[in-house]
């Protein structure tokens, strides 16, 4: 293998995100991250992975657990995410990402990774399960940035914690081996990076939600989009305007805008005068219409397992190539054998 065959251009940035097989891709993720996956890929050497590990930290059933990882590949690809341009896998498929990770273990304090945000947060929502890969996903998370020498993070704004993490790790071990690890920025995309839940407008909408008409999924059918945005829950008042005491309706101005690549300011002219139900369908269908043709070639991938399995294979012996690099590198550093 070399860099050329492998698809990575010499003097091109390096991006790498990873996404976690929990339900599926919601509209929220869609603009919020794939959608600027899709567009950055054109620009960047991109590495994509479906988080499976991190996945474990919380309970699932292994049927569940494989069927949603294989669906959100295949729901990567109807995105547009292209195999010819960026590094697309599983993330279990390299072992290169636990193998650091333990590494990483050796020079993170469990004090700061006990003071994570989110590990607080789940520690709380899983108190029957806190077990040692919820305190160490941040690490895993580091391992997986770090392995590619990426340069920038595309995350939600509840990652921006762990992306610091990562990047004191990062300093951290330069600082005590010598220059090591790219020090990464993290990308948080301002178009559309925020889109809040369809029932609780001041919450983010979450895949992970038991209130399924919280959120609209980039699979879901038409009929079920116009039925989640009908639900909709807006506001007092009738006027169709971005404003902070209006967060139901300012939510489904900043979805109709990002979906139709439009301005905040046009959607309240557009709708000037109308009511909160016309909106409400022409936001589910304009979404509706958007995810139409994903969904289909979604269940086009999703019959075709072979193609999926050649396509995760070929990105998992890319990443692996690249990762291992780092790896050996880290290795040698810290002090192990190698021949
Ligand atoms: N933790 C991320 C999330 O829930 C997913 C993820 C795992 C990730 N590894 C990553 C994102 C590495 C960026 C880089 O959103």
């Amino acid at each position: 293998m070399t860099d050329e065959n492998i698809g990575q251009v010499q003097n091109k940035k390096i991006i790498l995100s990873g996404i976690q097989p929990t339900g599926t891709i919601t509209l929220g993720n869609y603009l919020g991250a794939v959608r600027n996956w899709q567009i950055m890929q054109e620009d960047f050497n991109s590495i994509f992975f479906i988080a499976d590990l991190h996945a474990l930290t919380v309970k699932r059933e292994p049927a569940e657990l494989r069927q949603c990882a294989n669906s959100f590949f295949a729901q990567l690809l109807a995105c547009g995410i292209n195999p010819e341009k960026a590094i697309l896998y599983f993330q279990s498929h390299v072992h290169q990402h636990a193998e650091l990770q333990w590494i990483l273990n050796c020079y993170t304090y469990v004090g700061e990774a006990s003071r994570m945000t989110q590990f607080k947060d789940k520690s709380a929502k899983h108190s029957d399960n806190i077990n040692m890969g919820l305190m160490d996903y941040p690490v895993l998370m580091a391992a997986d940035v770090l392995l590619f020498q990426s340069d920038l993070v595309p995350v939600g704004i509840d990652q921006k914690q762990h992306l610091e993490l990562t990047r004191d790790l990062a300093i951290r071990f330069n600082n005590r081996y010598g220059d090591t690890f790219k020090v990464p920025e993290p990308y948080i995309p301002t178009m559309g990076a925020k889109v809040c839940s369809l029932q609780d407008p001041t919450a983010k909408m979450s895949k992970s939600d038991p209130d399924e008409n919280s959120r609209v999924s980039i699979i879901d059918d038409e009929a079920t989009i116009v039925r989640r945005f009908k639900r909709a829950v807006t506001d007092s008042g009738n006027e169709i305007c971005v404003r902070e005491d209006k967060p139901g309706v300012s939510n489904l101005i900043n979805i109709y805008a990002a979906i139709e690549n439009k301005s905040a300011q046009d959607v309240e002219r557009e709708f000037a005068g109308q009511g909160y139900g016309t909106f409400k369908i022409a936001v589910g269908e304009a979404v509706a219409a958007k995810f139409a043709p994903i969904r289909e070639e979604y269940l086009r991938y999703l019959a075709d397992k072979s193609y999926i399995a050649e396509v995760a294979k070929a990105g998992a012996e890319k990443a692996a190539y690249l990762a291992e690099r780092t790896l050996r590198k880290v290795k040698k550093k810290v002090g192990l054998i190698s021949f």
